[in-house]
């Protein structure tokens, strides 16, 4: 009897084991913002990131992916509950957000100490490739400082000798300002004034009479989305386009080409993606992402397919399980990622070494006419794995 019964529950085992592993879907959280100034931006990064898993037939390291979706509102304040509920209530394998630099070091802190896996597909806050790196912590995008840093040097080398600097306050734009200065400074060139606005107000009027008044050479700026459109905008309505040269990280006409019309016509940006690659890889992906959306791709969107891509690589390398950090870390490590944007590594701290394209609006297109730096690595200060 007790011979049988152990036969049985062995067999029992045999078959039941494998099988319910691999099946069991892996959850990802999906924490992006859906709602305010950064919403298309979190749409896109979400139709590039399912794009891709439809492409491997829905399936990533052998099994089938599930979305739990929650809604940041790029608002810092909320991000440790949010990402908290994905956690601990929804059970999610791995967390993939966001946009907001704020949002994301909340949610860096919450991967850090829980150990879950976190893909950041927007995000640049240096911080989450610098002090709060960790071997469970992937960015599939840039850091803050990278563009910035680039047009730091395209502005220096195109004999601009001061600038202004005009941005939203919070972490990205501060960052992304630096990474300019950092390069610009260094070149010869001087800052004579930071402008700031709050994030997410878009009055801007006031800080453009003050740059009429301080007549730079050039202004250096940071907006994204809702803002940018505006700014791009009111920059052009006050008269200054034409006047003081205008230069941004590249998000200033990402995605935001339609609604900025004439105003964006001629604006030279720096960014890790472009209109007009045109490598059998890119145009593979803009095809496809056309036909799914009907839209074409943006930055955001490739970051998303790219964070994707990323996930796959991890659970290919630990057969479908991403708790295994060490092995899903080593395979990333030494990946070469087969990105629309080119190939690109990862530094030690997991942040993308990328080329930085100069682009300049033409029509609809972010039209690369150079690369601004070549595979330009963040710093990483203060990164300890
Ligand atoms: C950020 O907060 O890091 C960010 C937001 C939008 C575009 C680029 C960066």
């Amino acid at each position: 009897m007790t011979l049988i019964r152990t036969t049985i529950t062995a067999a029992m085992l045999a078959l039941a084991l494998p099988a319910a592993h691999a099946q069991a879907k892996l959850k990802v959280g999906l924490m992006l913002p859906y709602s305010g100034t950064y919403a298309a931006l979190g749409t896109a990064i979400e139709n590039g990131f399912r794009l891709y898993v439809d492409e491997q037939g829905g399936k990533l390291g052998g099994r089938e992916i599930e979305y739990v979706k929650v809604d940041d509102e790029s608002d810092p304040a909320k991000a440790t509950d949010n990402i908290n509920k994905l956690i601990k209530r929804d059970n999610v394998d791995v967390v993939v957000g966001t946009v907001h630099s704020g949002v994301a070091m909340a949610m860096a802190k919450v991967a850090k100490d829980t150990g879950t896996l976190l893909i950041v597909p927007n995000a640049g806050a240096d911080a989450v490739t610098g002090p709060m790196c960790a071997i469970n912590i992937y960015r599939s995008s840039f850091s803050n400082w990278q563009p910035g840093y680039a047009m730091g040097q395209v502005m220096a080398k195109r004999g601009h000798k001061n600038a202004v600097t005009i941005t939203w306050k919070y972490a990205a734009g501060d960052e992304s300002v630096g990474g300019f200065k950092e390069a610009f400074t260094k070149a010869g060139g001087k800052v004579i004034k930071d402008l700031t606005v709050p994030f997410p107000n878009v009055e801007f009027q006031a800080l453009l009479t003050e740059i009429a008044a301080l007549k730079p050479d050039a202004v250096y700026t940071f907006f994204a989305g809702g803002g940018a459109v505006k700014f791009v905008k009111d920059y052009a309505a006050a008269g200054l386009k034409g006047k003081i040269p205008l230069y941004g990280a590249g998000f200033l006409t990402d995605g935001t080409l339609q609604a900025q019309g004439e105003a964006a016509q001629g604006l030279l940006t720096t960014l890790h993606y472009a209109d007009g690659l045109n490598t059998p890889r890119d145009n593979a992906f803009r095809l496809d992402y056309a036909k799914a959306y009907k839209l074409q791709p943006d930055v955001y969107a490739m970051q998303g397919y790219d964070a994707a891509q990323m996930l796959a690589i991890g659970l290919a390398a630990t057969k479908g399980d991403p708790s295994k950090k060490a092995e899903f870390a080593a395979a990333l490590q030494k990946a070469k990622i087969d990105s629309p944007r080119g190939t690109f590594t990862l530094s030690a701290s997991h942040n993308p070494i990328q080329d930085i394209y100069l682009r300049e609006v033409s029509g609809l297109e972010n039209k690369k006419i150079g690369i601004a730096s070549k595979a330009l690595a963040d710093p990483g200060r203060g990164c300890k794995l």
